[in-house]
């Protein structure tokens, strides 16, 4: 055999390759993420203008800030986490992860100020689980996030998570392992502090795209409670849901928790329910009503008989506007942290993995995104801006943020608190909190695969640090 290609362009066609090659490689093991990290030293610290930190890596310990350590509880429940095959009413099997055999697993009701006690056992799923309590600010150590406040519990192993039901609403929990995989699969469960009587719980899931409600597919139907129903709608989804009611106008009288002050009647028109969001209506119901819930067939009707059938109104009930004004207990104009979170995307490599839309905060791709640093007590300001050409529900874990403007437009409405907020592409929403619940918290895209595509960073208080590593030896993968 003879080689035909003259020697010189051999080497040129060589030295072309490396040319092109090197910076993609060095692109490419720079974007591997280290198979044992300690969120502490995670990408970069961002002060926020604030002052710097030397204790930022030393202080006390996440497992220490627990609940309440030896107080009674007042409701005591037991979980055991299980992965096997259950049923959808209305649609049939679903292979997937149970909590007491059921999915959505049982509801959890307190009443405000109640201690609550959960004890999680992991049955047989091998990945390992945990629970978080989605919008409930609780104590860090309760947080229930695997490789930042606690080791994911592996099969035959439990946990015993314990927090005070500070404040009345409508919550829910789900795993924090794998999460994008275990909370699709079943996970999940609806969390009450301080039901009433009125209550008409509509948490609704898409198990393998089968939209349910209260874990049923179809037409779903409960009796009225009374003249009107307080309906708690959840979504656990990843993407924003649609929610409208057929045959009244309607009250929107609570947001991620938080009581709205002074709602007004709204007809016409659809509430957006944020992926874990929670939106409680006020419906009357003495005639039947059917609750719309992003379109299809799984809907909730209230009432026996007839209900009307109507399509998704175009209009959207506005929050930024929507009831009256109330004072919000501090001052956004006395910050002393100011952050911006700006979500992009670009071409690259993400651990390894090379693909045309990777997920940046302020430009810098996971790991490397910065860790937005605060003192207990701080006053945060906080710019959240999407250019990443998609939605993003962002949630803050342990806080609840209130919405100052949206696109440079002031809020007039409500306080509108928030935990769950659903940042469409070229929005831009300035929110502000009060640094209150010392810990590390995720702060990150509730869309659980944008998360697990590293759409994740952290809230960090000086002076706590955590023990907990994600990766390594424990297999801690929260996302
Ligand atoms: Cu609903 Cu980080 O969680
Ligand atoms: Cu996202």
């Amino acid at each position: 055999m003879t080689l035909r290609l003259p020697p010189r362009r051999v080497l040129i066609a060589l030295l072309a390759t490396i040319v092109v090659l090197t910076p993609i490689v060095f692109f490419w093991v720079r974007s591997l993420v280290p198979n044992d990290l300690s969120p502490m030293a995670m990408g970069y610290a961002d002060y926020g203008g604030g002052p710097e930190s030397e204790h930022l890596h030393h202080g006390e310990d996440v497992s220490e800030l627990t609940g309440p350590p030896s107080q009674k509880p007042d409701v005591a429940v037991e979980l055991v986490a299980r992965k096997e095959r259950f049923d959808i009413p209305g649609r049939g099997p679903m292979d997937g992860f149970t909590l007491n055999h059921t999915s959505p697993g049982p509801r959890i009701v307190a009443q405000q100020g109640d201690l609550i006690q959960v004890t999680l056992h992991n049955d047989n799923v091998a990945d390992g689980v945990t629970l978080h309590w989605h919008g409930v600010d609780v104590p860090n150590a309760e947080d229930g996030v695997a490789g930042v406040t606690q080791d994911a519990i592996k099969p035959g192993q439990s946990f015993v998570y314990r927090f005070l039901a500070k404040d009345a609403g409508t919550y829910w929990y789900h795993s924090h392992q794998v999460s994008h995989e275990q909370v699709q699969k079943g996970l999940y469960g609806v969390l009450i502090v301080q039901p009433r009587p009125d209550d008409v719980i509509a948490v609704v899931h898409t198990y393998d795209k089968v939209r349910t409600v209260n874990g049923e597919y179809g037409e779903r139907r409960v009796a009225a409670p009374g003249p009107t129903a307080r309906v708690r709608l959840i979504n656990t989804d990843n993407g924003p849901m649609a929610a409208w009611v057929d045959g009244a106008s309607y009250k929107v009288v609570a947001i991620d928790g938080t009581d709205v002050n002074a709602p007004t009647e709204v007809s016409g028109k659809k509430v957006l329910v944020t992926a874990g969001g929670r939106i409680d209506l006020e419906v009357p119901t003495s005639k039947p009503v059917r609750i719309g819930l992003g379109g299809g067939p799984t809907t909730l009707v209230i009432g026996a008989g007839d209900a009307p059938t109507g399509t998704e109104p175009r209009d959207e009930v506005d929050l930024l506007s929507y009831g009256s004004p109330q004072a919000i207990g501090f001052d956004p104009a006395k910050a002393t942290r100011v952050f911006r979170y700006d979500i992009g995307r670009r071409i690259g490599f993400f651990d390894g993995k090379p693909g045309l839309r990777w997920w940046t905060i302020n430009g810098h791709q996971y790991p490397d995104v910065p860790m937005f640093v605060v003192s207990e007590g701080d006053i945060v300001r906080m710019t959240i801006k999407n250019t990443s050409g998609q939605v993003h529900p962002m949630h803050l874990h342990g806080h609840h943020l209130v919405v100052l403007s949206r696109n440079g437009v002031k809020a007039t409405g409500s306080p509108w608190w928030t935990d769950s907020l659903n940042v469409e592409d070229k929005e831009t929403y300035e929110v502000a909190f009060v640094a209150d619940n010392p810990g590390i918290w995720m702060d990150h895209c509730h869309n659980l695969p944008h998360a697990a595509q590293g759409l994740v960073t952290h809230l960090m208080y000086t002076g706590v640090t955590t023990k907990f590593h994600l990766g390594g030896g424990t297999d801690n993968q929260p996302e």
